[in-house]
């Protein structure tokens, strides 16, 4: 671990309110969700999770938002864990439906894809990451390629209050819209990773494509995502 890194650890862990004035947040609401920085801090350590501070709020910020919903939480896109261990941390009582191949990539498409290869992500494995979850209850792993993984499944016959999607490619993104968009409850969001992201042109003309003869807006979020609220 480098210096810079050693630092921000200690900052935030024993000088937490000198580093949200540092970073120019301390009259924010996250300035006051001690819960959050904690789990950001492990998640830190654990070096599990690949997504930045401000996509990780919102992540948060969304499954405690929408818990009044009921319904279930997926998250398509879970690599070594990092992002479902921040869901379970919310603690909504929720069912949390994860979807992986847990062997990396599936195909990739070079003509959709910018350089995602097939095989990308694939130090990881099931074991590993229902070892890393193995505190939390309720939570549901399907190992495979999405949306094959799902049918015939009990994710099948849910109703979603969030559909977390962190899959990088246009093939994927498309399946999980097609399979998340008609199992969605009135209000609940689908929150998709790398939306605008340059270098992941695929997630991006996935959802452009998708709800263009659709009600809902896509909503682009600081740093990369985007949200759609079904109505
Ligand atoms: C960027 S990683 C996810 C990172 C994770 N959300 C985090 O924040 O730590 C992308 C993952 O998507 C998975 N993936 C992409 N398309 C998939 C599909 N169609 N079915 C299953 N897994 C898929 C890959 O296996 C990879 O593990």
């Amino acid at each position: 671990m480098g210096l810079k890194t050693s630092l921000l650890h200690w900052l935030l862990e024993k000088r937490r309110s000198r580093f949200l004035r540092l970073k120019k947040i301390n009259s924010l609401a996250i300035a006051k969700d001690d819960r959050f920085w904690d789990v950001h801090l492990s998640l830190l350590r654990d070096g599990r999770c690949t997504q930045t501070l401000h996509e990780r709020y919102n992540l948060w910020t969304l499954a405690k938002a929408t818990a009044r919903l009921g319904g279930a939480i997926a998250e398509v896109g879970v690599y070594r864990g990092g992002s479902a261990r921040l869901l379970c941390e919310t603690g909504c009582g929720t069912p949390l439906h994860l979807f992986d191949t847990f062997e990396g990539m599936p195909q990739t498409n070079a003509a959709t894809d910018g350089n995602f290869a097939t095989g990308d992500f694939a130090d990881t494995s099931l074991e590993d990451v229902r070892r890393y979850l193995s505190g939390y209850s309720d939570i549901h792993f399907h190992k495979g390629f999405f949306p094959a993984s799902a049918i015939g499944s009990a994710a099948e016959n849910l109703q979603y209050r969030l559909a977390h999607l962190d899959v990088d490619i246009r093939e994927s993104t498309l399946g999980c819209l097609e399979f998340f968009y008609p199992r969605m409850l009135r209000g609940g969001v689908i929150l998709s990773h790398d939306y605008g992201q340059l270098s992941a042109p695929g997630v991006k003309s996935a959802f452009d494509d998708f709800f263009s003869d659709k009600p809902e807006t896509i909503i682009p979020l600081w740093d990369t995502q985007c949200v759609v609220t079904k109505i």
